[in-house]
């Protein structure tokens, strides 16, 4: 079972991320020089997609840009022989078709994935996304589509997160299968700890069927007028069964201030020279006083 495609949704406001993100993407904030949208990007590339769909908005258009050629740029860098600063614009993915789809307004991620169904024609796509970036040897969709290939149903990343913090993330109901791969039972969004089935979260990695759409449409908006996905998942896992995969990882959350600094801290901690610099300096860094 081959995953050609891959829709990546951008379309949320940020909240979390103001101001910064009155008119700049979070998903173009840098981890050390790369926007962390990059990041998704290559671990998509690196799994064998070959199409990207961005469900952007307005604010949005500098991610579609950023993986398009700018030819005054490399005609100023060219001329006056850059070199390196030239490898450093080739290092941006450029080997994939990028497509994009407005989202009029932030509706849910469930919307947002449907606004995908054009695009899809094959039995099972990948979502990303972008907010959780994650470091691995092997890509993460990678480890997944070995999964789907196996089983042939859907496939969830999830991660053991803290029992603390399961308040934050769609936790589901286990049954373990094999090693790092369980049948959901059940799923609850944001519970209570005492609610929690486990500490197993989804987090942004999927590997959907087609017929998600069909369950999207199906799907009444919640509180806030948002179509979540995990209400769509559930009618899924009831018709057809859905798979968990704990990936080989580690994921950082770039969508909020504080994990974003500690995404760039892992970053610099997996580069030797980073590290060592760093490691210096912090010291000098925390006995400053104003
Ligand atoms: P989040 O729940 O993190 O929302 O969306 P957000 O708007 O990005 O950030 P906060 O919570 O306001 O700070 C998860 C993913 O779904 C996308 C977001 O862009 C993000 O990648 N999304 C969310 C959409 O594309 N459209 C939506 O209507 C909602």
């Amino acid at each position: 079972m081959k995953i050609k495609k891959a829709v990546i949704p951008v379309a949320g406001l940020g909240t979390r991320f103001l101001p910064y993100t009155k008119v700049i993407p979070k998903e173009m904030l840098p981890i050390w020089d790369i926007p962390a949208i990059q990041f998704i990007v290559e671990e998509a590339l690196d799994s064998g997609i070959e199409s990207i769909l961005f469900v952007t908005s307005k604010e949005k258009y500098s991610i579609e840009d950023y993986f398009d050629r700018n030819f005054y740029l490399e005609y100023f860098l060219n001329k006056n022989r850059y070199i390196e600063k030239i490898k450093d614009l080739n290092k941006i993915p450029q080997n994939f078709k990028i497509y994009s789809v407005r989202q009029k307004e932030a509706r849910g991620l469930g919307d947002a994935i449907l606004h995908a169904e054009d695009f899809i024609a094959e039995d099972y796509f990948a979502v990303f996304l972008p907010d959780d970036l994650i470091f691995s040897k092997k890509p993460v969709m990678k480890q997944m589509k070995e999964v789907l290939e196996i089983y042939n149903k859907p496939v969830l990343g999830v991660e053991r997160v803290p029992w603390k913090m399961v308040d934050a993330y769609g936790i589901i109901k286990p049954r373990i299968i094999k090693n790092r791969i369980f049948e959901i039972l059940d799923m609850v969004e944001k519970p209570q700890i005492d609610k929690a089935f486990s500490n197993l979260g989804v987090v942004g990695r999927y590997v959907l069927p087609k017929n998600i759409f069909n369950y999207i449409k199906q799907t009444k908006p919640g509180v806030k007028g948002e179509i979540q996905i995990t209400d769509s998942l559930k009618v899924l896992l009831k018709e057809q069964g859905i798979l968990a995969y704990e990936f080989e990882g580690i994921r950082c959350d770039t969508g909020n201030k504080y994990d974003y600094l500690l995404a760039i801290l892992t970053y610099a901690s997996m580069h030797k020279e980073l590290k060592k610099k760093l490691k210096k300096d912090i010291k000098n860094i925390f006995k400053i006083r104003l």
